[in-house]
């Protein structure tokens, strides 16, 4: 008894201490992924609910299913049933818009939190940095009384030309699986809904509003639907946003294949499937095809397909009061679910903390990417400089607000140039010098998405005098630091890019300051690639930043200076020129009135890989200051069943002078397969912080399902008895250790 209570207290010592060593740094105890489930909606209020129901008018019913201003639906005031209160979205809680339009409400109190984009936070590869995204906002939508965020968005990112890349997470359903389901269980810790976008198959903003998606069905489920399906299975979602294009000829707000059989029936979804704004285009169908709220942009709001014209279908018995009595129940639920009605101690929340400051300061800070680093020019070391230029319009842009879609009004929003100016000491002088300007071409502007058109959009000559200011102060500085890539405006909703070039003149910029500074540092801000293969050449440091939060500017000085040692990955493959990439060699972008996906399960790194196209970077690769070994990876066993977990241990030692985090990747391959396979898929992950010097033992958990492919044929998935190839690296290309496993 005594040794049982001596080993027990032991074990819990050893719990202690392990969480407390790894908590302080954002990573789960003993370097294990921590799995997120969410809690289920509940059927607790089923009976009250009823007896609501059957007090309300056909007219209070119908109110509920449509949007009554910009961002709320209807509730019934004489019942107690509030407005269900909406907000955008994916960086932080979006300011008040007007109730009948889209203009800013004008409010004083309306300001929140930035935090940096989807692609920022799957940069990170860290999944508690995507809970602490998902409650810190869920804290701030208490804060403003609002229901329901909507967010996460997580359509793949199939082209690099997608407007929208920046605002999602990933090109690979396992990483935008993991990081998507604990972004949705934060957010619901605190009595918000997630309404989880844009369901499904919304991969480019092109002729968004009618494309016509062809997927074939493995790829579907294998590659489009993994995330959503996690979302709604494992996160227990609250609420999905269906997309505003059609997907095998039905529009995704009226689809049944999509709404009924396979989120409701398959997947068991309780909650509440709400329209795109104004991607609605019929009643009694999408009504019958599993939406349940229509929301959208002005016009009055009983001209609303759910609203007069519903009414006028149920009177003339085009649909059942029953039918509708059973959306109305739904959203009830979930009202109930949030204690937007019926409960007590609902999270009164918080915004625009200090608190919340810093959880965007730290996902910035592991979202930054280093992407080469010759000769250890980074971290700068000070010694002996006295100057330092900074260079560019992107040291100054601000990306909480800018381009079509939903931003943030913020307090807080560091620029890099502030970032720098806060961290570097008072003997450094900064010698900042705009260098390029953000300019379009008047009459084209209206261009900037239409990928079609030819005119230049924008203006991609230097001016003079901008730039001699910026070769002065590159030349008379010890250091030069050029902040180049995107904004906001440039990579937006509602438009794809033309192109991958780096827009204004940028890319002879960094030349001509290369010509006089040979330490010349380059830093791109962006939210999606860019063809940056002969800059990448021409440049010792290079290093890769977002639309990166309030404190982004913070994040990037300490990044830049070695206070934070950089451990981010892309979450996208980068190409060397935009044909590579898949959905451009195969000719398949961006279709007219269809869109055909032709290359399949083969997105991302899956086509560069098995086509043995070489990329820039690769899909999950970037440095850091220090080195690592990944020593003694083994399978705890040769051998599985298919319903068995894999359990593979890694020891990952820190061989360089400074501490620092890995993220140990876990690919599969299945030779003799009878089915095509992509060379390797993503299926396991973990980040681990090892000191300098010492070793971290991580544990990657493989479900043998996980191994699974769908045959489309039998409707199910299946796990392919033989051999598997489980490949350890550092990235997609890096490969460090192969273990052959064998299920049964
Ligand atoms: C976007 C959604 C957004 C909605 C409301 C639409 O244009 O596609 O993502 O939530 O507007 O702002």
């Amino acid at each position: 008894m005594k040794n049982k209570i001596l080993r027990l207290s032991a074990l819990m010592a050893f719990v202690v201490f392990t969480s407390c060593k790894n908590n302080a740094q954002g990573l789960d105890a003993d370097s294990v992924q921590k799995e997120y489930t969410g809690k289920e909606i509940s059927s607790e209020f089923d009976t009250e609910i009823d007896k609501l129901v059957a007090r309300m008018t056909l007219e209070e019913k119908i109110g509920m299913l449509h949007g009554n201003s910009m961002f709320t639906s209807g509730g019934v005031k004489r019942l107690g049933i509030p407005e269900l209160k909406m907000a955008d979205g994916p960086l932080g809680v979006r300011e008040e818009i007007s109730r009948d339009s889209w203009a800013p409400a004008g409010l004083t109190n309306d300001f929140a939190t930035y935090y940096p984009a989807a692609g920022a936070l799957a940069a990170t590869w860290n999944t508690e940095m995507a809970y602490t995204f998902g409650n810190s906002v869920g804290q701030e939508m208490r804060a403003r009384d609002k229901d329901m965020l909507l967010s996460p968005a997580i359509n793949i990112v199939r082209t690099p030309l997608g407007g929208r890349t920046y605002e999602y997470m990933t090109e690979d359903p396992f990483l935008n699986k993991k990081m998507a389901v604990p972004m949705v269980v934060g957010l619901q810790d605190n009595d918000v809904m997630a309404c989880v976008k844009h369901f499904a198959a919304n991969n480019q903003e092109t002729n968004r509003d009618f494309v016509d998606v062809q997927i074939d069905e493995r790829t579907l489920r294998e590659i489009y639907l993994p995330a959503f399906e996690a979302a709604v299975k494992e996160g227990k979602a609250y609420s999905i946003m269906g997309a505003y294009n059609k997907f095998r000829g039905e529009y995704l707000c009226e689809n049944d294949y999509m709404l009924n059989k396979i989120l409701r029936d398959e997947w068991g979804f309780k909650g509440v499937v709400v329209s795109d704004w104004a991607a609605v285009h019929s009643t009694v169908k999408s009504l019958q095809n599993g939406l349940d709220i229509e929301m959208g942009t002005p016009k009055p709001f009983n001209e609303f397909f759910l609203a007069d014209k519903l009414i006028a279908a149920a009177k003339n018995k085009e649909i059942s009061e029953a039918e509708i009595d059973k959306h109305v129940k739904r959203i009830l639920r979930t009202l109930f679910q949030v204690k937007a009605m019926g409960g007590k101690d609902r999270v009164k929340g918080s915004i625009s903390t200090e608190a919340h400051y810093q959880d965007a300061y730290k996902i910035a800070a592991e979202a930054v990417v280093l992407l080469k680093n010759e000769n250890n020019a980074l971290p700068l070391k000070l010694d002996g400089v006295k100057s330092i230029a900074v260079i560019g319009n992107n040291a100054t842009k601000k990306n909480a607000l800018g381009g079509f879609g939903a931003g943030v009004k913020t307090k807080r929003e560091i620029t890099p140039l502030e970032g720098l100016k806060n961290r570097l000491p008072s003997s450094v002088t900064i010698n900042y010098a705009e260098g390029y300007l953000e300019r379009y071409e008047e009459k084209n502007k209206g261009n900037l998405g239409n990928i079609t058109s030819n005119g230049p959009v924008t203006i991609d000559q230097l001016d003079p005098a901008k730039l001699q200011e910026a070769i002065e102060a590159a030349k008379k500085s010890d250091v030069a630091i050029v902040l180049a890539g995107s904004n906001r405006d440039y990579e937006t909703e509602a438009s794809d890019r033309r192109n991958l070039k780096l827009p204004f003149g940028q890319e002879e910029l960094i030349k001509k300051v290369q010509a006089v500074n040979p330490k010349t540092i380059v830093v791109f801000v962006a939210g999606a690639p860019f063809e940056i293969e002969d800059i990448s050449q021409k440049t010792s440091a290079l290093v890769w930043t977002w639309f990166n939060g309030s404190e982004g500017g913070n994040a990037i000085a300490d990044v830049l200076l070695g206070k934070i040692n950089p451990s981010g990955k892309l979450p996208w493959t980068m190409p060397k020129k935009l044909m590579d990439s898949p959905a451009h060699a195969t000719n398949s972008f961006p279709g007219d009135k269809a869109v055909k996906y032709a290359e399949g399960i083969l997105v991302g790194y899956r086509w560069f890989d098995t086509k043995k196209i070489e990329p820039l970077y690769p899909f999950g690769y970037g440095l850091s200051y220090t080195s690592f070994a990944f020593e003694n990876a083994k399978a705890d066993k040769e051998s599985y069943a298919s319903n068995e977990t894999i359990s593979v241990s890694v020891e990952v030692k820190n061989t360089g002078k400074t501490d620092g985090k890995e993220v140990v990747q876990l690919y599969a391959s299945k030779s003799n397969s009878k089915v095509a396979r992509a060379e390797k898929e993503l299926k396991g992950f973990v980040k681990t912080l090892v000191k300098s010097g010492d070793s971290n033992t991580v544990i990657i958990k493989v479900p043998v399902k996980e191994l699974a492919y769908y045959d489309a044929a039998a409707k199910k998935w299946t796990v392919e008895p033989g051999k598997y190839i489980l490949k350890i690296g550092n990235s997609s290309r890096d490969i460090k250790k192969e273990i052959v496993i064998t299920i049964k």
